[in-house]
């Protein structure tokens, strides 16, 4: 076989009761649609506010309207691709059965910045609530030696490393049991966002949305920009095809009511926000570095609200951690078992249903990453990789409803093709706003995966080999 028909090969799309893999279907779409939220509703919610107010004024509710249409694009081209194809590895196994091995290996590079590095840089910001929260409750903190990174003056970010542990752990004992821990944590974080808005709303004052678009539509379109980020994750789900109950309807079921979920959450809170001081406000530095606990503080004049909101954050990034953390695992998974990588990824517990050696090397990798580099300038090439999925996801909408019109298909966008070139333009407009430096960033880490992938991935390839194939196809 040439090398351009190697690239270019295509992975059959087969019926989800034939997909193979030793993973085992126990989640339920309320499971699944709390992986969306568990990955989608991280600290951004928490200080977002205070951002974005400035930029908006009260018009900020349009901003998160705006926002939340841009990943409601996304989620639904997710949503119509996780119905076609649905098996585990996201946006990797749609490029794959659409546009060809060497474009799947492109993206897998990109899902290895939207959720393995994400997750480290998001474990690496647990330290420091929990040390808020620990300060707060029992007047003791970690030392600054071990809960940052080398390059910040510690020795470790130990809280880091120990939260992705956990997760590990957690994920290694069942895919069942994260997700009923899951959906515990996204009810209290949920929980406490809904006491913030509760508590909020007793001090409502209607006149603070008066001066309602202070900086018109440009203002609005800004800070459409800076809250774009806190939906990110919905596409969690659709790591997780191989162990859903009917993952044809199940999937998009789940994406679109998670989204449905933050949107009201995320609205509730702005509302609740707004209504309890006047917009100007929101720019005041100290509340800025404090976020939604400052607002809740004055309202009832006493500090536990900081400490309660700490807890959230603290649970929340948790949850964040857990679910990405999910993804990455069975985003290798199903390259292992397409040849991409060793086979060994694709390796299953047959007692506990989980790649369990995919699971150690994320964890050690993402471990390390979380406790000894400084992440928080990691978060543009996150933004990149992610974006260039969405993107990926949303032409892999158009090329199969053309190349395979007959597939079955769950779910539908509506308004086809406005909405997938929609999503594209949208993703393309949010990517225009990041710094020249992290597209050169990410086209040497692009390199460094396709340079693997043509020296060792596409003679390995289940695709190269019949015989492996037929054995994958007839699930042994
Ligand atoms: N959506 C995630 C957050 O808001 C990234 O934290």
């Amino acid at each position: 076989m040439g090398l351009r028909q190697q690239v270019l090969r295509r992975k059959p799309i087969v019926p989800p009761t034939a997909t193979p893999g030793g993973l085992a279907r126990k989640l339920t779409t309320f499971q699944l649609t709390m992986l969306g939220v568990g990955a989608t509703v991280g600290t951004g919610i928490f200080f977002v506010m205070h951002e974005a107010v400035p930029l908006a004024g009260p018009a900020v509710l349009l901003s998160f309207l705006l926002a939340g249409v841009a990943a409601g694009l996304s989620a639904l081209c997710y949503a119509e691709m996780a119905s076609a194809v649905p098996v585990s590895g996201s946006t990797y196994s749609y490029a794959y059965a659409t546009m060809g091995e060497i474009v799947a290996m492109g993206v897998a590079a990109c899902l290895v910045l939207e959720y393995g590095v994400s997750t480290a840089a998001v474990a690496s910001g647990w330290s420091g609530y929990l040390n808020l929260l620990l300060s707060d409750v029992i007047g003791w903190r970690l030392p600054p030696e071990l809960s940052s990174a080398p390059a910040e003056g510690g020795i470790l970010n130990l809280p880091a490393v120990v939260l992705v542990g956990l997760c590990a752990l957690l994920l290694i004992r069942g895919t069942r049991e994260s997700a009923v821990v899951n959906v515990v944590m996204v009810i209290i974080k949920l929980g406490v966002l809904v006491m913030f808005g509760a508590i909020a709303f007793t001090a409502f004052n209607a006149d603070h949305f008066a001066d309602f678009a202070p900086h018109g539509a440009a203002g609005v379109t800004a800070a459409a920009g800076t809250i774009f980020f806190t939906f990110i994750g919905l596409d969690a789900v659709s790591t997780a095809g191989d162990e859903v109950r009917d993952p044809q309807r199940a999937l998009p079921r789940a994406i679109l009511s998670a989204l449905a979920v933050v949107v009201a959450v995320y609205l509730f809170v702005a509302v609740a926000a707004l209504g309890t001081q006047p917009w100007q406000d929101f720019s005041d530095p100290a509340q800025q570095e404090a976020g939604l606990a400052v607002i809740l503080q004055d309202v009832v004049g006493a500090t536990w609200p900081g400490t309660v909101l700490a807890a959230g954050a603290v649970i929340s990034i948790f949850s964040v951690t857990l679910v990405t953390l999910f993804g990455q695992t069975r985003i290798l998974f199903t390259i292992g078992r397409d040849g991409l990588l060793p086979k060994a990824f694709a390796r299953v517990n047959p007692r506990t249903h989980t790649p369990e050696f995919a699971t150690v090397v994320v964890a050690i990798v993402v471990a390390a990453l979380a406790g000894f580099v400084p992440l928080s300038n990691l978060w543009d090439l996150v933004s990149v990789g992610t974006l260039v999925a969405f993107i990926v996801v949303s032409i892999g909408v158009i090329v199969l409803r053309r190349t395979r019109p007959d597939l079955p298909r769950g779910f539908r966008v509506p308004l086809y093709p406005v909405v997938p070139i929609l999503s594209v333009l949208t993703c393309l407009y949010v990517m225009s706003g990041l710094p020249p430096t992290t597209f050169l960033w990410f086209l040497v880490w692009l390199a460094v995966v396709l340079g693997f992938y043509l020296l060792w991935g596409r003679h390995h390839a289940t695709l190269a080999d019949p015989v492996a194939e037929a054995r994958e196809e007839a699930g042994e």
